[in-house]
């Protein structure tokens, strides 16, 4: 089977709470729905369990999405991100990347869908992605061929390396956002040939390369979130910003707009823009990525200063 986190999955918070007891009051309590990566709360004990749960639960706060709710063991270790296009019959695997994903410096403050991301990880060499990577994904395509699923696309598993092992945090079928935008310029094939490959079941005749590099996204975000922020602010320095990463610098457009009288660019979301930079190791990516978010403004932009200090140890 494949390794995952203890779980049970509840719609009423009695069952729920005894579950949490079971684990020892400390968990996560994540709603079952979609909730755009904002879903997932860590708890230390029972009382702050309880109180995600009339949230949730009583309060349906997330609607529909929060009819039921997830509690998992909480598990200490590095959480990595791994991806793999499937084809039904095969998967490929990415390299490792590693998101941030709590609002603050030093991993503080709610989960929100993602803060930054590197890639590589250097946490797994690459047998050790290639082992984590079968043990996760053949057993997961064997399941789907036994119960009938045909499954093509992406896979993105949330992965933890717990000192028992690496376990399944999460199941995504979809790209991760902001893994994506430090995949995407470390990939040397064309995204369109996968796809289609994917989609026809071709995936045995493609050799996934990416390039050496490494890559770095830094989000700016709206202040204020994942809770409520302002909508609206000019952004300003982003053309400059490209010009300045000399072809190894890409500015990813997320809760952003071109203002209606085509007018400057405004945001218009939580998370605004993913500053991703790409250079021959993470340090100089990072600082290069550092150094255009220093030339982007936009009134109450916030973004995370560590991005990538797990791989290179703090400054
Ligand atoms: N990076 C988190 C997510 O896409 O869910």
């Amino acid at each position: 089977g494949i390794p995952t986190a203890r779980a049970g999955d509840f719609t009423e918070i009695e069952p729920a709470l005894a579950f949490v007891e079971s684990l020892g009051g400390k968990c996560a309590v994540k709603v079952d729905g979609l909730a755009l990566g904002k879903g997932v709360f860590l708890r230390e004990n029972t009382d702050e369990a309880k109180e995600a749960l009339i949230q949730i639960l009583e309060n349906k706060s997330f609607g529909a999405a929060g009819s039921r709710v997830v509690i998992q063991e909480f598990l200490e270790g590095m959480e990595v991100s791994l991806h793999a296009i499937c084809d039904g019959k095969k998967a490929l695997l990415f390299p490792t990347s590693q998101d941030h994903k709590r609002a603050y410096d030093g991993d503080r403050g709610p989960n929100t869908g993602g803060m930054g991301t590197y890639s590589p990880a250097p946490f797994l060499n690459e047998e050790e992605i290639q082992k984590i990577g079968n043990s996760i994904l053949e057993p997961w395509l064997k399941g789907c061929q036994a119960e009938g699923i045909d499954y093509r696309g992406i896979l993105y598993p949330g992965i933890i390396l717990t000192q028992e092992g690496p376990k399944v945090l999460e199941f995504n079928s979809r790209f991760g956002d902001p893994e994506t935008q430090v995949y995407l310029p470390r990939l040397k094939n064309d995204l369109l040939e996968i796809i289609e490959a994917s989609r026809e079941g071709r995936l045995e005749d493609i050799q996934l390369e990416w390039e050496k590099f490494a890559c770095v996204c830094v989000v700016m975000a709206s202040g204020g979130y994942p809770g409520k922020y302002g909508k609206g602010k000019i952004i300003a320095g982003v053309d400059q910003a490209e010009a300045g990463g000399n072809g190894a610098l890409k500015v990813f457009v997320a809760g952003a707009k071109s203002s209606d009288d085509g007018g400057p660019w405004v945001t218009s979301g939580g998370r605004v823009l993913g500053v991703t930079a790409w250079g021959k190791d993470l340090e100089t990516a990072r600082s290069k990525a550092y150094q255009a978010v220093n030339q982007i403004h936009f009134v109450d932009a916030m973004w995370r200063t560590d991005i990538a200090d797990k791989a290179l140890g703090s400054r």
